[in-house]
This record gives C-alpha cells, structure tokens and sequence, in this order.
C-alpha cells in the first residue's frame, strides 16, 4: 500500500500545510488525514473506487500510516451507496433519472483547503456527483462531516436516503450511550453493550427533534463506559428535523454509525442541477472517557456553534411557574421588585401576555396574535421593559412564533398557512387548537421573521427572547409544496426555519435567545448556532434535574442549560427540597428563579441572596471551565458529584448532592479531577449546613485531591456541598 500525508503532522508544518490547497495525485492509493489537535481521521482515497475509513483515534502522523494497515486497518466504506455489493447499511440511496435504482461512487479527487476536507466522487455511469466533507479546525477536537449531492442528470433523481455521515470501527466489547425521554423527563441515559444487528435511533416528531430520542450518541471501546477513562466516540446529528441514527454491528466486531436525515416519508427530489447538502454529523474522540467527548463537544460549542459562546449568561426570573398566564403589570413589577432584590439581572415575562380579539387566558387561543392583551397590560410591552430598566433590570419576553391557535385572527385569515392536508380534518395539539405553520411556505417565513422585527422595533432595548414550540406535526401535508413536492415537508419546513433563525441572527446578533420546546424538546447542534442557550426541561424539581442535567450536559455546554429554582412543594411532583438544594443543583448550568421571590420567607430571601451572589463569583468557571462528571445519579448510590475547572486550571468548583435517604447510606469518598496534579489548591466551602468543615481554608495538591479525595459528608436526604477551589 503506497502511502502518502497531505497534512504534515509536526503542528507548524501542519498549519502551513493547511493554508495551501492540496489537489489529488490521480492513479494511486492515498492516506488522507482529517487531524484535530489530538485526532487523525485517516481516510484511504484512491481515484476510481470508493473511500475507506482507516483510522479514528488518537493523533498520528503520516509516518505511521504503515502501522494502521498492517495492525488492520478498520477498511470500513466512508459513504456506502446502495445497490452493488450493498448487503450492509448504506448511507445513500437513489433512483437515477432513468429508474435505475442503484449507484456506484468512485472517487474522482480530492482537496484540501483550510480545514476542510473534499472528497469528490461521481458515480461510474451517471452523472450524479456527490463530495464528502470533512471540516476540523485547531479550536477543538470536534471534525464535523457532511456531504453535498449533486443531480447532474438530464431529469430528476430521487433520494430516499442521504446520510451526512458515517463512521466504522472495530472493537469488540463495545457499548453504546444514548439519550431518550418524553416532556418532563428529558436525556434519560441508556448505557448497552453493542450487540449483532441493528440498532435505529429515530425522530418522526416532524418538528422537536429532540422530543424522545436525541440525536447523539457515545460509542465506548473499552466496555463499559466510564467518566474520566477509556476510548469513547462522540457524535452528534446537526439537524432541527427528523432524524436516523443507526448503529449496524456485524461479525469480527465491526461497528458503523449511520447518520442523517430520516428518509421515511421524506423522498427528496433533486431537479436536474439542483444540489442538497446534508446536516452536519460532528464526531469527536477521546482517551478520556465520556467526559472527553462532553468536553470536546462543549468546546466546540463555546467556539462558535453555541450563539455568543464565550459570553457570560445573565441569572434570570421567569414568571412562567410563578403566575403562568395570569401576567400583568402589577405582578410582573413585583416579581422584577423580587428577582432584583435577589442580585438578578433579568426579568422575563412568559406566556399569557398577547391576544386582543382572542385573549390568551388559556392555552386555547391566540397564539398567532402577538399584539399585547392590553386587557391584562394597558401600557403594552414597552411599559414592561420600562419597568425592567428602571430598576435595573434587563427585559425578555416568550414567544412561540411557528404555531397557531384555531381560535385566533391568524388563522382566521390564513388557514391555508397550517402544516396539514386541504382534505383532512385537522388533529390539533395543545389546548385542542394548536397547529403547527407552514415553514416550508416563504410567506410563513416572512410572517415568523416579523414577530421579532416588530417587537425589537417597538421595543429596542429588548435583550432576550424564549422561543417556544409545543407541538409535533400532527398533520401532514403543506398547501405551498406541490403535489410531487409533498414529500419535502419534513425537510423544507426545517431548511425555512434554519433561514428565518438566520435572518433574525443576522438583524439581530445581540439578542439573547432561549431555545425552548415543551422543555428541552428540541436540544439539538443543528439549533444552537442561533441560541444562546435553552430550557432543559419543565420538571423544575431539583431531584430529577439532577438526572436530566446529567444526561444534557454529555453533549450541551452547562452555560447554555437554563436551571431555574422553583418553588417548594414542586408544581410537577410535589416534592418538597430544601432552597439550599434548589440552588446548588441549578447553580451547575445557567443560574435563574422560576418563582414569585415574594413567596420566599425573609430567612429563604437572605439565603437566596447570598447564593445568587457566590453564584456571580463562580459564573465564570461554571460557564466557561471544563466540566467533570465524577459520580453519576445513575450509579444507584444515592449521590451525584461533578466539578467544574478553569481552562487554565487555576480554579475550580466542586458539587455534591445527597438525594435518597435510608439509614447505613455512607458518603462516599470524593475525588476530584481536572486539576493540575502539582498545583496546591485552597477549599472554601460555600453555605455549608454541615459541621464537616474540617478541610475550610486548608489546602491540598490537585495530586491527592484527585488520588486520595476527600471526605465531605452529606447528612440527611437533600443536603449538598459546593466547595470552591483556588490555586496558591
Ligand atoms: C412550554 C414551556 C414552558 C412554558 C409554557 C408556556 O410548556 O416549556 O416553559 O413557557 O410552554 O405555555
């Protein structure tokens, strides 16, 4: 196998290379290398046959291409294509203008540009031309895939398939995460070992790609996966829409993930000329368990594919739980009062405040109608923002712009704008009225990017905005696709969302937007380029979030997870949790209240201060640090701990919570990790209800913190600990 390296592998040599544009020699096998700071994608491309995936793993250089080969290289298809020699999965698979169902894609070059990658392939009879991608850059670890499907025929070809990407590797012993729930219930975490056959990870919401299954999945190679330890693939489908994940496990362990755009009821024609471009598949690699691929992945966020990623997120009161619709002037000045009392920068005012002819006092009507209910707020919004700025604060506001309610002036006067079929009867949603617009219809585009347009023209200052979507399509059909276009809705309706949210990015680059879907319906990469951050769930309950946040922060920055602190009873399980607990659990991601701080005694209040303001000092390390998952809730032991720590590891915080409760349940032992072994740090524990504060002020080498740990007892159920570490 002759080989070649078109990327030097020395890190200078490297970036020198990458400036250049490197073309393809014709005629011979050659090694491509995709490499991150401390990964190699090796691909081998050879003109005439089809690219194979050698190696991912750990960096290496083109001098131990030989090593790959002759240790057995995985030799696994980097874009199958149906109908030769197809007995496994296939990524692609179309009907050619002639009706010839099956294709053969060869390589016809390659370039490298940047940091991208191109692998060009057109199949061997038709002109049908497909490039592969590969984008990976030095800010993280994180290589991101795609392709890009041209119809170079003289008439249409339809795609029923169309992967964006696809990894293979061999490891016996494999196992697979991944991340399931329902409303309230988000990112429950499944850990299985990988077994003979198929296994599919699906969306068909239509709409929330993430109500249900999520698209991201971790492949662990060394048996059951661990925090800290152990080879783990990462990867993430970029996509606001339906989905496939499948993991195909064949004989001699070999395993291959297949992912993209959900086909089914999604035939997608390309006219001739016409190209798709898939959503990216973003894939990272670590030696360093599940908690490497997070940190890669929340890297990569805060690099660019979270909106304003290296920002410092604002602690926020929502009145959602506080008043639901009941919203008026009065009480929203009164939660303002409170939440800025409290050392909050943020008022946002929920559902409940639009609607004229259709007054949204339930959630039965007006959505659609974004016109103050001045019934409720005589002054409008921008008697609210007011409010909000005189005393400090900064203004927000809900809205759920894709929907529509039946029984309002929208649908009045567009009913041809709903996501349905003219000759059904509708099946609505939420309230027995919810529909679900038309996106697919540039006119429901306008419509949608005009919410905003109006609001930030009659309210200039608005700083944030929560985007909501409460509904799948219940319906099928669109009056705007043409009849042989029908298939396209669950594709269009999410390329005209992707262009509204673009337009609304490209007016408005510093408003803050909540990504919010019935809770964390639609957590998924291919949004969070146009959000700041989202709502993980509507269980506010402090227990459970201690699992969902679990599971959320595998793929999804703490910065970008709304927690909020509500109020005790739970208004979805009635638990009652300490306000200590409350806080400590929700100071993990983005501090905010989802309460009226005037229910709180005035001991709660001076609490509440004081946590709002250690949550200020320690922002910048929960925001921006590393995070380390240490002992997870799905352990069965009754405790949950993860810290965070500065990139520079100078600081750290530390978290630790006790959530059953029965007698002979020991704390364990904590140990820590992220920290720099040979650094001294000093502890100082924040508000602690325990008399255990023997290690208060002393310090201890990042060496023993992480080796021999630290005995931090936690008493009664829902006591926690937050313990700050600085180096001296
Ligand atoms: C959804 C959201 C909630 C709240 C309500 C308002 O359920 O997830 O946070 O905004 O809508 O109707």
């Amino acid at each position: 196998m002759q080989t070649k390296n078109i990327i030097n592998t020395n890190m200078k040599l490297w970036k020198i290379a990458l400036m250049a544009m490197t073309v393809s020699v014709a005629g011979q096998a050659e090694n491509v290398f995709v490499n991150t700071p401390k990964t190699t994608l090796m691909l081998n491309v050879n003109e005439g046959h089809t690219p194979r995936i050698s190696y991912y793993g750990s960096r290496i250089d083109a001098a131990q291409a030989h090593e790959v080969y002759e240790a057995g290289a995985v030799n696994g298809e980097a874009y199958p294509a149906f109908g030769r020699n197809s007995f496994d999965e296939t990524a692609l698979s179309v009907t050619h203008a002639d009706g010839n169902m099956s294709t053969e894609l060869a390589v016809t070059g390659w370039r490298t540009e940047g940091d991208m990658t191109v692998i060009t392939m057109k199949d061997r009879k038709y002109n049908f031309f497909v490039d592969l991608c590969y984008k990976a850059g030095e800010g993280s670890d994180v290589i991101e895939t795609w392709t890009v499907i041209r119809n170079g025929e003289k008439k249409a070809v339809k795609m029923e398939q169309y992967a964006s990407g696809v990894m293979t590797f061999r490891q016996e012993g494999a196992w697979l995460t991944h991340f399931h729930g329902a409303w309230g219930q988000e990112a429950g975490m499944t850990e299985e070992p990988l077994t003979e056959g198929l296994k599919t990870i699906v969306n068909y919401d239509g709409v929330r790609t993430a109500m249900g299954d999520r698209a991201e999945v971790m492949l662990s190679l060394d048996g059951k996966p661990q925090e800290n330890s152990g080879r783990v693939i990462g990867a993430a489908l970029c996509w606001t829409g339906n989905y496939r994940l499948r993991i195909e496990t064949r004989g001699k362990y070999r395993h291959t993930l297949l992912a993209g755009i959900d086909g089914l009821h999604t035939t997608y024609t390309l006219k001739p000329g016409e190209t798709f471009t898939t959503p990216v598949l973003a894939m990272t690699y670590s030696e360093e368990g599940k908690g490497g691929v997070s940190r890669a992945f929340h890297r990569w966020g805060r690099n660019g594919q979270l909106h304003n990623g290296k920002a410092l997120r604002e602690i926020l009161l929502n009145s959602w739980e506080g008043v639901y619709m009941n919203v008026n002037q009065e009480v929203c000045e009164q939660m303002m009062d409170g939440i800025k009392e409290l050392g909050g920068e943020l008022f946002v005012v929920d559902d409940g405040w639009f609607g004229r002819k259709y007054r949204r006092t339930h959630d039965d009507k007006a959505l659609g109608d974004w016109v103050t209910d001045t019934v409720k707020l005589p002054k409008g919004v921008p008697a609210l923002v007011k409010a909000a700025e005189d005393r400090g604060l900064k203004f927000g506001i809900w809205i759920e712009p894709e929907m529509v309610n039946s029984t309002s002036e929208l649908y009045e006067a567009h009913p041809d704008w709903v996501v349905a079929h003219p000759t059904r009867e509708l099946s609505k949603g939420r309230g027995g009225t919810q529909l679900v617009l038309d996106l697919s219809n540039p006119k429901v585009q306008d419509f949608v990017v005009s919410i905003v347009a109006n609001l930030m023209k009659e309210n200039p200052t608005l700083h944030y905005i929560k985007w909501d979507c409460n509904m799948s399509m219940q319906n099928f059909g669109s009056s705007y696709l043409t009849a042989d276009r029908q298939s396209h809705l669950f594709v269009d309706y999410h390329l005209g969302l992707r262009n509204v949210l673009e337009r609304i990015r490209k007016d408005y680059p510093e408003l803050v937007i909540q990504l919010c879907s019935s809770g964390g319906g639609r957590v998924n990469w291919g949004a969070m380029p146009y959000f700041d951050e989202f709502w993980v769930s509507d269980d506010t309950d402090a227990q459970q979030r201690l699992f969902i946040q679990w599971g959320t922060s595998h793929f999804f920055p703490p910065m970008a997870m709304a927690q909020h602190v509500s109020a005790s009873p739970n208004h979805q399980t009635g638990r009652v949790i300490p306000l200590k607990f409350r806080f400590d659990v929700a100071m993990t991601g983005r501090l905010g209240m989802e309460m009226k701080p005037s229910d709180l005694n005035e001991k709660e209040k001076e609490y509440a201060k004081k946590a709002v303001a250690f949550y200020k000092e320690i922002r910048p390390i929960v925001q921006l640090g590393d995070l380390y998952r240490l002992l997870s809730p799905y352990d069965n032991k009754g405790f949950c701990s993860e810290m965070f720590v500065t990139e520079d590891k100078s600081e750290a915080v530390f978290f630790c919570y006790k959530f059953e409760n029965y007698i002979g349940l020991e704390t364990p032992r904590w140990h820590m990790a992220g920290l720099d072994p040979d650094a001294k740090y000093q502890l100082n524990e924040f508000g602690s209800t325990e008399r255990n504060s023997r290690f208060e002020g002393k310090t201890f080498t990042g060496r023993f913190l992480m080796e021999t740990g630290i005995e931090a007892r936690l008493g009664r159920q829902f006591a926690s600990r937050v313990i700050r570490l600085k180096r001296v």
